[in-house]
């Protein structure tokens, strides 16, 4: 059996998966989305991602397309037609399909539900981490509810072709004060000049990283100091360390700025051991 993708109620062959053209998500981006990492063919940080997906589809007003168990089943068993022990699962519900319209259809359609997995190479993954990437930085250009997991992302794809140009792997936005926000699929992290480890507030116009929150936990756990205040990029350039955090990144170590070397220019000893701790936490937890 080949790749499978699960779309509105089938399984079926992922090459052959589709939507219909006037799907919202499709037309107008009216649509929110979870990735969850994948241990063993399990979920990691699985209840923070449907927490996460409840309060995206209520900002939204979308209507959830199945309870929580009914959705941990579907998810499971895409992981289990794949295969997939280690890997990564997309969720995609949106409002539906109807003529297009910018306002919500009236009545109401039944929501759009696509999920699709695929394997992630955990070596791989490793030898990035142990090497450490570069990240640049743009401007800040994108709506005032990045708290809400759409997948409005063109921004975030911009800012990560840019940073693909530049031979980098991620992108920070930074807004009109100087301050990073986050990256463009993860968290931005520093460990300061005094120690302390940095993550913008989610006052702030961020996503609330399931995979940060984990994070603050272990780092509470580990003793360490954590503040939760913006940080410049000068400050992240002359910062001991810096990382990020994601479901699909877990925990990677930024050793290079705009091109310029973070510390030594290699990973950090706190970036190293929390992405140990994630790892193996994630992994004893996956559900
Ligand atoms: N991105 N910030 C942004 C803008 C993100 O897109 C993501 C996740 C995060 C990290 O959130 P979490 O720890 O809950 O994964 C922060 C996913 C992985 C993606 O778009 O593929």
């Amino acid at each position: 059996m080949g790749r499978v993708a699960y779309v509105n109620g089938r399984f079926v062959r992922h090459a052959e998966a589709a939507v219909h053209i006037e799907d919202r998500g499709y037309q107008l981006a009216d649509a929110v989305y979870e990735v969850w990492a994948v241990f063993g063919g399990r979920l990691a940080d699985a209840a923070g991602h449907f927490a996460r997906l409840k309060r995206s589809l209520g900002e939204l007003r979308i209507a959830a397309p199945m309870s929580d168990a009914a959705l941990t089943i579907v998810l499971r068993e895409t992981l289990r037609r794949n295969r997939i022990a280690d890997g990564m699962i997309y969720l995609q519900v949106g409002r539906g399909v109807a003529a297009r319209d910018h306002a919500f259809p009236n009545p109401p359609v039944s929501p759009s539900v696509v999920i699709t997995a695929r394997p992630v190479d955990l070596d791989a993954s490793e030898a990035r981490a142990a090497a450490g990437v570069g990240v640049v930085t743009v401007p800040e250009s994108r709506w005032g509810r990045c708290d809400i997991k759409t997948v409005g992302l063109l921004p975030n794809v911009l800012a990560k072709q840019a940073a693909r140009e530049a031979g980098a792997v991620e992108a920070w936005f930074v807004d009109d004060l100087g301050l990073v926000t986050e990256g463009a699929s993860s968290n931005a992290w520093i460990v300061d000049a005094e120690g302390r480890l940095r993550t913008r507030d989610i006052q702030a116009n961020i996503l609330r990283g399931v995979t940060r929150l984990s994070v603050m936990g272990l780092i509470a756990e580990s003793g360490l100091d954590l503040e939760e205040r913006a940080f410049t990029v000068d400050e992240a350039k002359s910062a001991r360390e810096a990382f990020v955090t994601g479901a699909g990144s877990l925990i990677l170590p930024v050793v290079r700025i705009d091109g310029a070397k973070v510390g030594d220019g290699a990973p950090g000893p706190v970036a190293k051991r929390l992405r140990e701790l994630y790892i193996s936490q994630a992994r004893r937890n996956a559900s």
